[in-house]
């Protein structure tokens, strides 16, 4: 597990200045935790997109994707329970004027103690060598025993309250144990309350005509209003899917970490229709595709691991979540939900609809179970972009960023450098460009040395760069440099397009699938 705070400084700074994301808005200073995608990240962006897209609807016959719009009719969200139960407990400090949210006020102290036990153990591990036994030490060492028993004391009464909705204990609780505001150091708290986090607006020009209508917190809801519409304008039978991808907006109350977790997102979220009684089975299968689908990126295995969730939500049979080894340590990434028949019950029940399917195997009519698959797609950038950073150094003793991006993902696939800006090898070079951009984003670059054009591309991940020089004018070759290995080979300019094809294809990572 890892947890580098000078990594991922380094990684946000690289992200800036290689055009992959910038503040939002930044010649005003920004907007918190809100966020643009550059000129390479939004080309990055759209290659996971694609490569969920194509694993979810292409490669399944019985997944259709579709496009609902961000606002819906705000009934929606009485019916999903957005509107009475998305919520935070929130809590302000009198002194910095500070908003926290007072659960993770709470675990972030519960990390602390945590971090304090492992010191220990590490200590201890240094001073006793070989001999050393972590569980003999962790089981007898009374200061790690009442560190433990605190840190169980704590969740515990945690996660009564706010199963309770107990925000008087819960700010008890945040005296007891004497938390101060991070920023400020004051222990002068207000009264925690619950905060709904869905962003509402009005509907309609003329102020008497509006009607609160709410930005969509999730894209699932999109996708449920519209089941009936599919299944019987497609004809789909059960067990089928709908896919979709789009933005969402939660007014988080402690929006951090770069873009892991912001305020406005992009998700992409299948719901898969199931006959009640099978979802579990679903449930099962789809767990193992999505993890299929993130190892089909070569990353290591170590990387990802599932978190089953213990406490379940109402109206869930079943959740985990896959977790990604962040540079913060490993974080929700996806979330698998078996969701039973809650979403489109609700929706029957506020929108006097019968949202039911006609099984004709066995002649009878049911609401249909759901089991759904949600990544956020910014996440996922964050996870691709973390894993692929990569500082080397060199035989020559200089050192190198490189991001070593799946190909398949990375924004510009070939780079195209004359060696000289004349002796019509700029000429040659556009020709191969022309050559090439019908079937990959290229580059071209003729500025600065070839050395530090191969240092830039290296920096936004591009898997190829073909010099084009003198001999390219009697010969027709080439020099192509691949990204990692950054061996060089001289080839004929005919056979460029099957070798990058090779490379950075989607299809050979579709095919694992
Ligand atoms: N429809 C189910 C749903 O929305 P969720 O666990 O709340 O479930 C699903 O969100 C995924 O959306 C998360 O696993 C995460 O990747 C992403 N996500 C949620 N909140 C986010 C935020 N504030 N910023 C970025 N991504 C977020």
């Amino acid at each position: 597990m890892s947890n580098n705070a000078d990594l991922f400084k380094k990684i946000i700074a690289h992200c800036k200045e290689y055009g992959f994301v910038f503040p939002s808005s930044e010649i005003y200073d920004g907007l918190s935790a809100t966020y643009d995608y550059g000129q390479n990240g939004s080309g990055l962006k759209n290659n996971i997109k694609d490569f969920w897209w194509k694993a979810m609807v292409q490669l399944h016959e019985n997944i259709v994707g579709i496009d609902a719009a961000i606002f819906m009719h705000p009934t929606t969200w009485k019916a999903s329970g957005h509107l009475d139960a998305f919520n935070d407990p929130l809590i302000d400090n009198k002194d910095s004027k500070k908003r926290y949210r007072a659960d993770v006020l709470v675990e972030e102290y519960l990390e602390k103690i945590r971090a304090k036990v492992d010191k220990e153990v590490g200590k201890a591990a240094k001073r006793f060598g070989d001999s050393f036994d972590e569980q003999v030490f962790r089981s007898t060492n009374q200061r790690v025993l009442d560190n433990e028993q605190k840190i169980t004391a704590i969740s515990e009464r945690l996660r009564k309250d706010l199963e309770n909705n107990d925000l008087d204990d819960l700010k008890a609780m945040i005296e007891e144990i004497g938390i101060a505001d991070p920023v400020s150091g004051s222990k002068n708290w207000t009264e925690v309350r619950q905060f709904n986090l869905m962003f509402d607006t009005e509907l309609g020009s003329v102020a008497e005509d509006a009607s609160k209508i709410y930005l969509r917190p999730e894209t699932a809801q999109g996708i449920f209003v519209n089941y009936l519409n599919v299944q019987k304008t497609g004809r789909m039978k059960i067990p089928f899917g709908i896919a979709q991808t789009g933005k969402a907006f939660r007014n988080e109350i402690v929006a951090r970490q770069f873009i892991f977790r912001m305020r406005e997102f992009e998700q992409m979220e299948m719901q898969y229709f199931v006959k009640p009684g099978e979802e579990l089975k679903w449930y099962e299968y789809w767990k193992e595709a999505r993890m299929k689908w993130h190892k089909a990126l070569g990353f290591p295995a170590e990387k990802f691991r599932f978190h089953d969730h213990l406490k379940l939500a109402h109206y869930a049979n079943a959740a985990c979540d896959i977790e990604f080894d962040f540079p913060m340590g490993f974080k929700e990434l996806e979330g698998i939900h078996s969701r039973t028949d809650f979403d489109l019950g609700k929706h029957e029940e506020y929108s006097g609809k019968k949202l039911q399917y006609f099984d004709p195997e066995d002649n009878t009519s049911y609401v249909p179970y759901v089991v759904e698959t949600s990544i956020g797609l910014d996440r996922m950038f964050l996870a691709v972009i973390s894993q692929s950073y990569t500082e080397e150094k060199l035989d020559d003793g200089n050192e190198r960023v490189v991001l070593k991006i799946p190909p398949f993902l990375a924004p510009v696939k070939i780079a195209i450098f004359p060696l000289l800006k004349k002796d019509g090898l700029p000429e040659k070079s556009r020709e191969i460009m022309d050559l090439l951009k019908m079937d990959h984003h290229c580059l071209y670059e003729e500025k600065d040395t070839i050395g530090k054009r191969y240092r830039r591309m290296d920096a936004i991940g591009t898997p190829y760069c073909i010099t084009v020089d003198h001999q390219t004018l009697e010969d027709q070759t080439v020099t192509i440099r691949e990204r990692d290995s950054m061996e060089q080979e001289r080839v004929k300019i005919d056979q460029l397009a099957a070798i990058v094809h090779e490379k950075v294809s989607i299809n050979k990572v579709l095919q694992k699938l």
